[in-house]
């Protein structure tokens, strides 16, 4: 089992912190899931946001400032009259509360911002957006959690301690980590089962938090996951989990991201296929196979795939390095082509999606984020 990123894995928890009298801020699902996943050491080496060292490091040289590959910014935006020495409670509706102990504030350049992390500054892109739109200042240092967030899916929630357990107690000494933001369709289920051939066993691990419009609704991915874990996978070589954070759609940066937040859970190998956490088209298909080669101390293995399609010929599930046949006998598996069955009730062919997964879609009025 890899050491955690950095070396440790961070636990920053203490229920018995009396807030009475700290100021409070609210933060938003999305600022406390961070919070959640600091303090559990899903971020593993980072104890809080990033002081100004760390996120410039990370936005020019997709390291901390100590030189460990990192290439999110995890940063808290504010606004008003904070100061560096100030300690606040973070508090969100769900009930996430962590005490903030501010180190640093600091200005930042969202055009820089945008430009190094989602290689562009088109409004149009999701993660752009989400910067352009956050307070003016930055602010780091480290966070306490102090109480967990009353959320759902809780008996999928896993934390990293928990996971190094679990996957001791399996005795499995390779783990393939496989991130979703998606329901399963055949080229899904085959990046995973071919990697799964190679390592013990394999952690299935959606991603649960904001995504755009359009997306499949968290409840629909795990149910339909669950129907094809039940149905098609050896209970004993499959876990899933989910990861509380939300999707920042920066493709190849992202990609690292999700290497390093599966490495601190305990995962030897991690599975990257066509574009990876992309949208639109800001990034080439391959993009987040290529930023590997710049982490070679990354401390998990990345499996790269090409693009799985369904042909015709072959009569089976293949991708371009091992199918010899013409396009003409190529069923590609487009999510929006997909998208656009279900929405006109139409259950996708077999070779495109299990009909267990198709049905449990197909089983709610509106499967999609609006
Ligand atoms: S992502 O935003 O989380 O990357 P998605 O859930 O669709 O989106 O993909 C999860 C993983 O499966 C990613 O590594 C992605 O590259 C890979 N993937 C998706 N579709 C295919 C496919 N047809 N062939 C190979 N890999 C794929």
């Amino acid at each position: 089992m890899p050491a955690p990123h950095g070396g440790k894995l961070v636990y920053r928890v203490d229920k018995s912190i009396d807030t009475s009298g700290i100021p409070e801020i609210k933060i938003d699902e999305d600022m406390a899931k961070d919070v959640e996943n600091i303090a559990y050491g899903v971020l593993s080496p980072l104890q809080g946001f990033m002081c100004r060292n760390d996120f410039e490091n990370v936005l020019e040289h997709m390291r901390l400032e100590n030189d460990v590959p990192w290439t999110i910014p995890i940063v808290f935006d504010i606004e008003g009259d904070l100061k560096e020495g100030d300690e606040v409670i973070l508090s969100a509706e769900g009930g996430t509360k962590a005490l903030f102990h501010i180190e640093d504030i600091y200005d930042y350049d969202k055009k820089a911002y945008a430009e190094k992390v989602f290689r562009t500054t088109d409004a149009a892109h999701p993660g752009v957006k989400k910067v352009m739109e956050m307070k003016p200042k930055l602010a780091g240092g480290k966070i306490t959690l102090i109480q967990e967030g009353d959320e759902r899916f809780k008996k999928y929630y896993l934390k990293p301690h928990e996971t190094r357990i679990l996957f001791r107690e399996k005795g499995w000494r390779e783990v393939v980590a496989f991130q979703t933001r998606n329901v399963p369709h055949m080229g899904h289920e085959y990046v995973q089962k071919t990697a799964l051939t190679f390592v013990d066993g394999i952690f299935i691990n959606p991603i649960i938090g904001k995504k755009k419009k359009g997306d499949f609704r968290d409840e629909v991915i795990l149910k339909s996951y669950e129907a094809l874990i039940e149905n098609y996978y050896l209970k004993e070589r499959a876990v899933m989990a989910i990861l509380r954070t939300m999707m920042r759609y920066a493709g190849p940066r992202e990609a690292i991201f999700h290497a390093i937040m599966r490495k601190n859970f305990g995962c030897t190998h991690f599975i990257v296929g066509r574009d990876h956490a992309g949208v639109g088209n800001y990034y080439g298909p391959y993009d987040a196979h290529e930023i590997f080669n710049e982490f070679p101390d990354l401390g998990i293995t990345p499996i790269f795939f090409r693009s799985f399609f369904y042909c015709k010929k072959c009569g089976g599930v293949v991708n371009e390095k091992i199918c010899p046949h013409d396009k003409e006998y190529h069923v590609y598996y487009s999510g929006t082509a997909i998208r656009k069955m279900l929405i006109n009730g139409e259950i996708p062919p077999e070779n495109m999606m299990r009909k267990e997964v198709a049905e449990i879609i197909m089983s709610y009025e509106n499967p999609f984020v609006d």
